[in-house]
């Protein structure tokens, strides 16, 4: 078991490269199973998310060359249908999307019910809605997803704004017979970029980034290079974080576009936030103010930074109100966690209320999921004495060499192996 050790205090001064973004790649490895010829993939995050969905691609029979760590060829030519690797599956999210790939290579799919962060409830309706709109059978039981049938093209109004379901009928639809429509479509930054990936690879995929998607389907996909957009919330982190910190932070290889509600919540905070062509400047000096954020589909404020900047803003004057509306279920697990570390914080329903301004001070906490765990770091760099985050997997998951970025950046971070733990009393030194 490992964990993070922090040593909080340390303002952020330097450069960093943000790596590919992790929600596009975990679509665009599933989606290679359509491809027939080799797909080069560039800008791949090194991260274990990405690594367990080669393994179940592998799995599966087709035949992967790492070119560089972040580079890969994948050729899925001569893959036949077998069972995957279910245990790999069952581990994330992004496994949906093999219902898509598979119904569109195989005509018919076998996946589990996906893992990944768990934030209370979190329906695949809208997924199994659209590949049964398309003509396919859709059985869960058993923990598993069957899907068989021949696809046609067809219209899908979508209940709900849903990234994965958007992408797994644009994968889905590349092959159907004839013309598919996605209305209500999800427009993140990862759905145009799977949808160009696609288009590379021969599919005819239009109005990606708006709420009207429209597939002709085509007969077969070939093979291409394609190479991954920046990591929107990877991109994001950093910024909160240098927020929080304080000091002056370069963010390198990002597409400012994607970020623009980000800079306007920590502009609103009094931070100062500097576009460059591929790059963003960010300075922070203290104090900040505290304001209020509403997570919303893009391009409004990303739930995948909501815990970030929760974590910053107890240290930003006054009251701040923060609103989960894009996930119906629990995504405050982490706020009991940041508690420990003194934090003011009372969720009621989708709201938090934050009591800014008072110092946070080291402790041992856990990283729930994900972001809650980049959370929980950030909370650390800003506390006085040590903190220690237990769970590390989970940031691993999603953040390529988390550690080793913010040493880059000064900050005091370390990986220590269990049992580095700390002893009563030792945690506000
Ligand atoms: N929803 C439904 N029915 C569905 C699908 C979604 O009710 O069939 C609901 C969800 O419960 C949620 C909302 O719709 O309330 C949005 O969910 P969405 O489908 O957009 O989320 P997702 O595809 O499961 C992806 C990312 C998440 C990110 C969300 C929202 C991947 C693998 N995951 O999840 O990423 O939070 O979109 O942007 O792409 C993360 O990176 O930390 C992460 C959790």
């Amino acid at each position: 078991m490992e964990q993070y050790r922090i040593q909080g205090g340390n303002r952020l001064h330097g450069e960093i490269e943000i790596s590919g973004a992790k929600n596009a790649a975990v679509a665009i490895i599933p989606a290679a199973l359509l491809v027939n010829g080799v797909c080069r993939i560039e800008n791949l995050p090194e991260i274990s998310d990405t690594e367990t969905l080669l393994h179940i691609l592998r799995s599966l029979g087709a035949e992967i060359r790492m070119l560089t760590p972040s580079s890969v060829e994948i050729d899925c030519t001569r893959v036949t249908w077998q069972n995957a690797d279910y245990d790999l599956m069952r581990k994330i999210r992004a496994s949906y999307y093999f219902i898509g790939s598979m119904l569109g290579r195989f005509g018919h799919a076998q996946t589990t019910m996906p893992g990944g962060c768990n934030f209370g409830v979190r329906p695949i309706d809208q997924h199994e809605k659209g590949m049964r709109a398309l003509g396919a059978s859709i059985d869960v039981r058993n923990g598993f997803i069957f899907g068989e049938g021949r696809l046609r093209g067809a219209e899908v109004h979508l209940d709900k704004v849903s990234v994965g379901a958007t992408i797994n009928i644009m994968l889905a639809a590349c092959t159907a017979e004839g013309k598919s429509i996605i209305r209500n479509a999800a427009r993140e930054p990862h759905i145009v970029d799977v949808a160009t990936f696609l288009n590379t690879m021969g599919a005819d995929i239009r109005g990606a980034g708006t709420d009207t998607i429209k597939i002709n389907g085509v007969p077969a996909l070939h093979g291409g290079s394609y190479t991954i957009i920046p990591d929107q919330i990877e991109a994001a982190t950093y910024m909160i974080a240098t927020a929080g910190c304080g000091g002056e932070v370069l963010i390198k290889n990002v597409i400012p576009k994607h970020l623009d509600c980000i800079s306007a919540k920590l502009r609103e905070m009094g931070t100062v936030v500097e576009e460059y062509p591929d790059s963003v400047l960010v300075r922070s000096s203290h104090p900040l103010r505290g304001v209020s954020v509403k997570t919303q589909p893009y391009p409004g404020y990303p739930t995948d930074a909501q815990p970030q900047i929760t974590a910053v803003l107890t240290q930003a004057r006054g009251t701040s109100i923060v609103t989960e509306d894009v996930y119906e279920g629990n995504r405050y697990k982490y706020v009991n966690e940041l508690r420990k570390m003194g934090a003011q914080i009372r969720v009621e329903g989708k709201t938090a209320i934050v009591e800014g301004g008072i110092p946070l001070t080291g402790a041992l906490v856990a990283a729930c999921d994900l972001r809650a765990g980049a959370a929980m770091v950030i909370a650390g760099l800003c506390a006085r004495g040590t903190t220690w985050v237990e769970d590390v997997h989970f940031i691993e998951r999603g953040y390529q060499d988390f550690v080793g970025k913010l040493r880059s950046l000064g900050a005091d971070i370390q990986l220590v192996e269990l049992p580095d733990r700390p002893l009563a009393g030792d945690a506000t030194a």
